[in-house]
């Protein structure tokens, strides 16, 4: 199936990776359905590209359903996501707690589960999923790091679960991106703030995007599995000591 053709969902389309992934999933001919909260920030996306736009939280199932009436994606990013806790379990409610398991975990197995049928109907498609070098290796964030670690097991045992249905699966997993989404998990309201706050040379969400188009261009005999991505100031790994 040409490019042109097919039709992709991407949640959290209205800022960072998502408005990216949209970007350039519309720029390579693609039908896209962008989706965030935030009305204001997705009509500019529209404008700007021809996606269409749906003002959903993907925590709210009916909500989704409503936003899956029609349009049936070939391709799901689930991309969405909140660092609440990022900053260690000490400083994190309960409430912020729930939010990221609901964010990061429920919503997108649930969604996930919701597109599943029409692919295995169709006999193809793709998951993308936006994972994160927390999910994969040890770090600070005893949350955040949970809710990626389970979707580092979602999307393997997915790809297992899946086996001869012809749809793929696929995990990014960025390192640091010069985004909003540190700012967002602090709850400040200029989430613009955050852009470029570590001090080193970011990924840009276009670099995040250019490897979910790899995975997406490629035949549909090959399903590029994890690609884990860090800036080349960044790296993992490390025994960390602590004096008394
Ligand atoms: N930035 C990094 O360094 C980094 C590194 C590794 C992984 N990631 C992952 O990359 C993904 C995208 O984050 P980002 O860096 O691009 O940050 P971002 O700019 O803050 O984007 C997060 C997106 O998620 C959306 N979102 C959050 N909760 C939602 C909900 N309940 N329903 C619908 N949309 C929701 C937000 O839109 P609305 O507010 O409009 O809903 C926003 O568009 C996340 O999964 C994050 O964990 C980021």
């Amino acid at each position: 199936m040409t490019a042109k053709r097919t039709r992709a969902l991407v949640t959290g389309a209205s800022s960072g990776i998502g408005r990216a992934a949209a970007v350039a999933l519309a720029a390579s001919g693609r039908q896209v359905l962008a989706v965030g909260r935030r009305r204001a920030a997705l009509l500019p996306l529209a404008e700007e590209t021809g996606c269409q736009i749906a003002v959903a939280d993907i925590c709210d199932r009916a909500a989704m359903a409503v936003v899956l009436d029609g349009f049936a994606p070939d391709i799901l990013v689930n991309n969405a996501g909140v660092g609440h806790g990022i900053s260690g379990l000490d400083t994190v409610t309960a409430t912020q707690i729930e939010s990221a398991v609901a964010t990061n975990v429920t919503a997108t197995l649930n969604l996930t589960a919701a597109v599943l049928p029409a692919m295995r109907r169709a006999g193809r498609g793709h998951i993308v999923t936006i994972g994160s070098i927390a999910g994969l290796h040890t770090n600070i964030s005893a949350v955040y790091g949970a809710t990626k670690a389970a979707l580092h097991r979602f999307s393997q045992n997915l790809r297992y679960e899946l086996l001869g249905s012809g749809i793929r699966v696929t995990e990014i997993c960025p390192g640091r991106v010069s985004t909003e989404f540190y700012q967002a998990a602090e709850g400040d309201p200029d989430r613009s703030a955050a852009l470029g706050q570590s001090g080193i040379r970011e990924l840009d969400p276009a670099d995040i995007a250019a490897a979910l188009l790899y995975a997406v261009d490629a035949p549909e005999h090959v399903n590029v599995a994890t690609i884990e991505i860090l800036p080349t100031a960044q790296a993992v790994g490390g025994v960390a000591t602590a004096r008394s």
